[in-house]
């Protein structure tokens, strides 16, 4: 089965193409981060108005690249949720108008499940034997929306189940304001964490606590984290430079991984399952993929981690996330509507505060 997948829930317009397998057989992403980038963040509007004049190019690349017409697809997999919602409509009507005309079924992908199944993804020769997790798994999502660990028994969405979500900032979100504040620019995570990587966490400690205050509960809160960064900003009058400003960046992305891997180990152990999959933007992170990694080692759990192109927004997530719902016989029709939220069920509650 060869399926298309659509993705502009966010400010990545894409679209791949990939079998039931995960074999991915292209994969396009056109990035809007120039275009949100003097707003130091996502400007719903542009991103509705960008999506809107890249799709139909970024579509017939990704068929193009597969060597296939539109009607040789098996199916037609769009992200219809969680997102903006005017972006998410952008990709939801070149699906529809595809499904139509070609007559292919249609399905709906939650982005967060497209996330979670990444790491099945495999991406030419390199990837072509690469272990994938049996299930269950825990995983540990973090991207610039999302920040949550998750159970998952099957690759289907009443199969996971949410352990602990952040109470504030997605990790991604702390990464971009922390570097927004730093005059570092957006998107802020791939800079702080190259700074970081010739910072020294020790020299900065002091300036950025470790979130730990629910220690023992399977939640994040990362808006403390972000906000002492701003009071050592504030206190200096005006953000360090060189190998100071290496040094907090450091501190900064150890406090966050910190919590990240502790908290994803202790889900494991909670949970008894002994295998922890990365997903999301964040995943990106050398840092946190290192502390992971020893982490794992240390505590004998295997750690799966999907590949660069598979971590950060991409279509061939949501083309293998539906690929599998098709191949269980799932169909929606052309009245799919999006939703600004996931359809995987929450335990956390947003801005509820530290119990
Ligand atoms: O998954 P993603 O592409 O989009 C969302 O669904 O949000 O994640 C984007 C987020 C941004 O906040 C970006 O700063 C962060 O992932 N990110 C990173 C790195 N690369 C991307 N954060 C830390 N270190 C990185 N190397
Ligand atoms: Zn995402």
């Amino acid at each position: 089965m060869r399926v298309l997948g659509i993705e502009t829930s966010c400010d990545e317009t894409a679209a791949a193409v990939v079998t039931e397998a995960g074999v991915v057989l292209s994969d396009v992403v056109r990035s809007q981060v120039e275009a949100h980038a003097p707003y130091g963040g996502v400007v719903p509007e542009i991103a509705s108005r960008d999506h809107a004049r890249a799709i139909v190019p970024v579509i017939r690349e990704a068929l193009a690249r597969a060597g296939m017409q539109p009607g040789d697809v098996d199916g037609i997999a769009v992200t219809s949720r969680p997102g903006l919602l005017g972006a998410l409509l952008v990709g939801l009507s070149a699906a529809k108008g595809l499904a139509f005309t070609t007559g292919k079924p249609l399905v709906g992908v939650d982005h967060l499940v497209g996330h979670l199944l990444a790491v099945f993804l495999r991406r030419g020769e390199a990837e072509a034997e690469a272990p994938v997790p049996a299930y269950p798994f825990i995983a540990l999502l973090a991207s610039g929306g999302h920040t949550a660990l998750y159970r998952v028994d099957a690759p289907r969405l009443s199969a996971i189940r949410e352990l602990g979500a952040t109470r504030d900032d997605a990790a991604g979100e702390a990464f971009d304001k922390t570097a927004k504040l730093l005059g570092l620019g957006y998107p802020g995570g791939p800079v702080v964490d190259r700074l970081a990587a010739t910072g020294d966490a020790s020299r900065a400690k002091d300036a950025v606590p470790r979130s730990m205050a629910h220690r023992e509960s399977l939640e994040f809160s990362f808006s403390g984290v972000k906000a002492s960064v701003m009071r050592h900003v504030a206190t200096r009058g005006k953000p360090p430079e060189g190998q100071a400003l290496a040094d907090l960046c450091a501190a900064f992305q150890a406090s966050v991984v910190g919590t990240l891997v502790d908290k994803a180990v202790r889900a494991a152990k909670v949970e008894a399952v002994p295998r922890i999959v990365l997903g999301g933007g964040v995943a990106a992170n050398r840092g946190l993929r290192a502390k992971m990694a020893e982490a794992c080692a240390r505590q004998k759990l295997t750690l799966f981690v999907p590949s660069f192109a598979s971590c950060t927004d991409n279509a061939a997530m949501i083309a293998y996330a539906g690929a599998l719902r098709l191949a269980a016989g799932e169909r929606d029709d052309l009245g799919l509507e999006p939703s600004t939220k996931t359809a995987l069920p929450r335990v956390t509650r947003k801005g509820a505060g530290i119990r």
